[in-house]
Parts: structure tokens; C-alpha cells; sequence
């Protein structure tokens, strides 16, 4: 029997040191199952048990960025088929088909009380003109769209009037978000330029953090590596370390949103009622006195400067709470052996 231990399901190995260190450092045994086609995990035996151990997965809705389009379905068939065998999984299949999908993490969330951005999820793009003239009641007022399938400010722009929106969506420019699904959603203005991230881990508050947004509203992503052409400020880039030369922190603790901020413990209660283990929860406060929550991200690359600074480690929690789950799942096998 091979050793239990905690096996990570990705399909980035760019994003994996971090983890690897933090785990290290925690004493606990991983493993990645790297989930790409010529990754580790080339095949599974369905009349077979699944090693023994604690899945983890970070599966990233921006999967298909980087050339691994079937990485979410490779996922799919493996966390089915680990969960039907009862292996324990942190972050399962229901959190990944809330990951790849901000259709359902606005209705999970609208559903639990938060207040969310208006949105119509369109689908395919002969619909999106007739959709954005229904959505605005036919007026210029500015509105977003984003991808259904999102990630690192997948297909977020920001229109200003109707023609300006026909005419992106009939030209070259216009980017197709992978799923067919492109969101319109209100445009909401921050009372002051930042947007805030919450993480948790294992059910409980990790650290909030401030993202800055002051730059503008459309700014180029600073990381080339994000290929992103143009996005909203504020999208919250996958590439650590990329900040450009001498720009302001973007990435800071907010010190003031601790475990006890009343938003904080609501959105606990949802992660807790939703068997969300590991999750960033994106909000942001509006000049008009709203705390709007838009986005669930299941597979937070924690910021370096950040870490540097906070009292608590993203990496090093996670590495305690799986490692604490293959303590309870194997030292009590061992025991009754
Ligand atoms: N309705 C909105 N109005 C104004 N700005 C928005 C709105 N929704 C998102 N933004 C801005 O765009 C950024 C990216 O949006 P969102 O988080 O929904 O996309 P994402 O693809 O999940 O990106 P990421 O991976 O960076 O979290 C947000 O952090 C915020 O700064
Ligand atoms: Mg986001």
C-alpha cells in the first residue's frame, strides 16, 4: 500500500512551489495529480480503490488559457469517481462546477441573502446585441460583460453605450468566452478604488485582502504572461510577481475585515452550508453604500507580498487543514488495524 498522503489536482505546475514549500514546512506528504493530457495522471482504473489519501483539488476555470481545455472534464470524471469510492476530497465535484461557472455562484450566493450584481447570462453570440438592449432597457448606460467561465478577468470590459457593444461584438476583437456563455452585468463603481478578497480554509477566515483598483477602470495587465489583452483594473492576475516596476503595492491585508466583520461571518456560514473547504470571495463597496459580492474563487494563488506580511499563511493553512484530514482518516485506520 502506498503511503497516504495529500494529492493536489491541477493543471498549472507554474503555481505549485508556494504549496509545495508550505507543505514542506507542515511536515505532510503530497503529491500532485497533475491534470493535463501527458500530465502525471494519465489514466485511472474505474474497477480499482483510489490510492489512499486526501484529495485536494485547485482545478482553475482558466484552464483553457493555457491549452488544457479538457483539464475541467479530465476533473469531472476524477472527482466523480473518487467521491463514488469515498475517498476524502477537499473542494469536490460541486465546487468545481461552481468554479467554472459564475452563473451558478451568483445564484448560490443571491440565494443565501448577498447582495450580487445584476446579471443575464446569454447564450452564444447571436442573442448578446438583442440581450444588451433588454438588459439596459435600451439606453447608454454602461454595463460589463465577463465570461460565464471565468478567471483572471476572463472577457471583462466595460461598454459605454449599445453601439459601442454592437459594434465589439460584430468585430475581430470580440473573445468568445470557451462555454458559449458571456454574462452583461451592471457596472458597479467602488466608493473607494480597491475591491476586497476574502480567503478561508478549512471553514474558517484566513486574511482579507485589499486589491487595488486605482490605476483606472481599463488598464493592460501588467503580466504579460496573462495574455490578456485588456482587462478591468482590479482582476485579480494569476501571475504572482509581475506587478510592474515601481507601481504601488496592488496586493495589501485589510487589516479592518477580520473574522468577526459581520460580512465575514455570513460568508462563512455559506461556504460552510455550500462544503466549500478552500475559497477566496471577492466584494466590492459601491458609492451607493452597497456590499456587492461577485465572485467565488476556488484556487487562490496567494499574493507573495501579501504573505510576506500576514499573520497567517494561505499555503501553510491549507497545508495543515488536508494534513489534519490524513491524520484523522489514517491514524484512526491504524489504530484499529
Ligand atoms: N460588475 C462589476 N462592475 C465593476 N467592476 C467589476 C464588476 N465585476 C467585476 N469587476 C472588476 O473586474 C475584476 C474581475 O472580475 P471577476 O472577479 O468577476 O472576474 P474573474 O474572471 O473571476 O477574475 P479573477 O480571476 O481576477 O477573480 C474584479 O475584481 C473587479 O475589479
Ligand atoms: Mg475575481
Amino acid at each position: 500500500m502506498t503511503t497516504p498522503r495529500v494529492y493536489v489536482i491541477h493543471e498549472n505546475p507554474e503555481w505549485f512551489p508556494p504549496f509545495a514549500e508550505a507543505f514542506a514546512a507542515e511536515g505532510v506528504p503530497v503529491e500532485e495529480l497533475l491534470l493535463t493530457d501527458g500530465g502525471a495522471l494519465g489514466s485511472i482504473d474505474l474497477s480499482a480503490d483510489p490510492a489512499p489519501g486526501v484529495y485536494w483539488s485547485r482545478m482553475s476555470a482558466s484552464s483553457h488559457t493555457r491549452g488544457n481545455e479538457h483539464s475541467k472534464e479530465y476533473a469531472r470524471a476524477l472527482l466523480g469517481w473518487l467521491e463514488r469510492s469515498g475517498a476524502t476530497v477537499v473542494n469536490g465535484s460541486h465546487v468545481l462546477e461552481l468554479e467554472v461557472s459564475k452563473v451558478a455562484q451568483h445564484g448560490l450566493l443571491r440565494d443565501a441573502g448577498f447582495d450580487v450584481p445584476r446579471t443575464t447570462a446569454v447564450f452564444g453570440s447571436s442573442a448578446l446585441q438583442d440581450a444588451a438592449r433588454t438588459f439596459t432597457g435600451g439606453a447608454d448606460v454602461p454595463f460589463i460583460t465577463k465570461h460565464n467561465q471565468g478567471g483572471k478577468g476572463l472577457g471583462v470590459r466595460r461598454f459605454d453605450t449599445l453601439a459601442e457593444f454592437d459594434a465589439y461584438v460584430d468585430s475581430p476583437e470580440f473573445e468568445a468566452p470557451v462555454d458559449g456563455i458571456t454574462l452583461l452585468q451592471e457596472l458597479l463603481t467602488a466608493r473607494e478604488p480597491f475591491i476586497t478578497r476574502a480567503e478561508f480554509v478549512g471553514g474558517e477566515f484566513v486574511y482579507a485582502v485589499r486589491v487595488d483598483t486605482s490605476a483606472g477602470s481599463f488598464e493592460l495587465c501588467p503580466a504579460d504572461a496573462c495574455e490578456v489583452p485588456q482587462v478591468i483594473a482590479g482582476a485579480v492576475c494569476d501571475v504572482p510577481g509581475t506587478a510592474a516596476p515601481g507601481a504601488p503595492a496592488a496586493f495589501s491585508i485589510r487589516d479592518e475585515v477580520t473574522a468577526e466583520h459581520p460580512l465575514v461571518q455570513q460568508l462563512r456560514r455559506f461556504l460552510a452550508d455550500q462544503r466549500i473547504q478552500v475559497a477566496g470571495v471577492e466584494f466590492m463597496e459601491t458609492t451607493d453604500g452597497r456590499t456587492v459580492v461577485y465572485d467565488v474563487n476556488t484556487n487562490t494563488n496567494y499574493n507573495p507580498a501579501v504573505e510576506a506580511v500576514a499573520p497567517v499563511s494561505g499555503p501553510r493553512a491549507i497545508a495543515r487543514f488536508t494534513g489534519a484530514l490524513l491524520e484523522q482518516a489514517y491514524a484512526a485506520s491504524a489504530t484499529t488495524a
